[in-house]
């Protein structure tokens, strides 16, 4: 009894962790089918204590499947959540394939978790920068109104994949070593230069516009609208990778509309936010890290403060996992409220 779940990308970065966090979800588990390309066909990986063999990805993958989790990018999806769908699949998307589509819900489970109820098979996870800053700021717009937000990151280098992190512990070795290093990843797998990521700070991630915004910052803007349902949110961002390997950083600007805001309350709203941990003590130098954050589920703020002109104006400092709360826990989620909610209909009793 319980559901079939395939993860497509289950050797990857965020795959691993998403192999992780179905050991303990709340939803029973029949069966769990790893899928990757043919590289890792034949690899095996365990599942609660059970080793099971990894299986190229093809069209025949996903019968029987009721729950397919994507993470081996966007083409990926893109070729194969239809045929997932078509076999009966409810597909929750960690890619940006699907995100921006008007018929396909973007959720972050603290925040608009409605949104799951009206959906046609494929349900996408945010982008891992956007989701920790909207579980912070969500519950700071409930109460205070959210006029603006000026957000620059300091991201993990996990984020770009496996390959980028094995990148980054190379280059730094042979910096080290005083050896030549090489760069062929970062910034941006498909833009024409690269540059080290080791001992340095890049202040692009994913491809220019010619506006002059990458489009990991555009993600920020557009799917933080579409998750909170409020068009009119001023938003722009800065998104910078630095030589971090798991957790992504954030200094967040925001103006609320209701001035009666004050560092206390939303402190105060924090302690009680779900999924959301409040470490934030100057006088004892408490504040979240990246490293303080890593394997941990939830997301830390720290740094809350008032600006020191504007009177709506607060800058605080959000820190979480990008491999847990900005992938793999957030898809696992996804998947738990689906349950919790009666959404998900296990293919033997269709
Ligand atoms: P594989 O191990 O076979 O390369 P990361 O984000 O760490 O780079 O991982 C990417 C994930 O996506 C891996 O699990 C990888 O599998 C998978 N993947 C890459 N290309 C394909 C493909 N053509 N079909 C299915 N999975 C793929």
């Amino acid at each position: 009894n319980g559901y079939s779940v395939a993860v497509v990308g289950a050797t990857g970065a965020v795959g691993t962790k998403i192999i992780k966090m179905l050991e303990n979800a709340a939803f029973p588990i029949k069966e769990v089918r790893l899928l990757s390309s043919k590289r890792s066909a034949g690899k095996k990986l365990v599942f609660k204590d059970t080793e099971i063999e990894v299986q190229e990805t093809t069209e025949d993958s996903f019968s029987g499947i009721d729950i397919a989790l994507f993470s081996a990018g966007g083409d990926i999806s893109k070729k194969f959540a239809p045929e997932a769908v078509k076999h009966g699949a409810i597909v929750i998307d960690n890619t940006s394939a699907y995100r921006m589509d008007p018929e396909v819900p973007l959720v972050v489970p603290e925040v608009n978790p409605e949104a799951l109820e009206k959906h046609s098979g494929i349900i996408a996870n945010p982008n891992c920068s956007t989701i920790q800053m909207v579980a912070a700021l969500h519950p700071i717009r409930k109460a205070f109104g959210l006029d603006r937000v000026i957000v620059s990151t300091y991201q993990a280098v996990s984020g770009a994949g496996n390959s980028a992190l094995k990148e980054m512990y190379d280059q730094a070795q042979q910096m080290m070593d005083d050896k030549p290093y090489e760069a062929n990843i970062l910034p941006a797998g498909g833009d024409k230069k690269h540059f080290p990521i080791a001992f340095n700070a890049l202040p692009q991630i994913d491809v220019f516009d010619e506006k002059g915004y990458t489009k990991e910052e555009w993600k920020m803007t557009n799917e933080t609208k579409k998750i909170m349902g409020d068009d009119a949110i001023k938003l722009s961002a800065t998104c910078v990778r630095i030589p971090v390997a798991y957790g992504h950083s954030e200094s967040v600007y925001i103006e609320v509309k209701d001035t009666t805001a004050s560092v206390e309350k939303i402190r105060d709203i924090l302690r009680k936010a779900p999924g959301v941990t409040l470490e934030d003590d100057p006088s004892e130098q408490m504040y979240p890290t990246a490293l303080t954050a890593e394997n941990k589920k939830d997301v830390f703020v720290g740094r809350i403060r008032k600006d020191l002109d504007d009177e709506a104006g607060y800058h605080m400092w959000i820190v979480s996992d990008n491999l847990l709360k900005g992938a793999a826990w957030n898809t696992v989620q996804i998947a738990e409220k689906m349950h919790e909610l009666n959404l998900i209909q296990p293919l033997s009793n269709k």
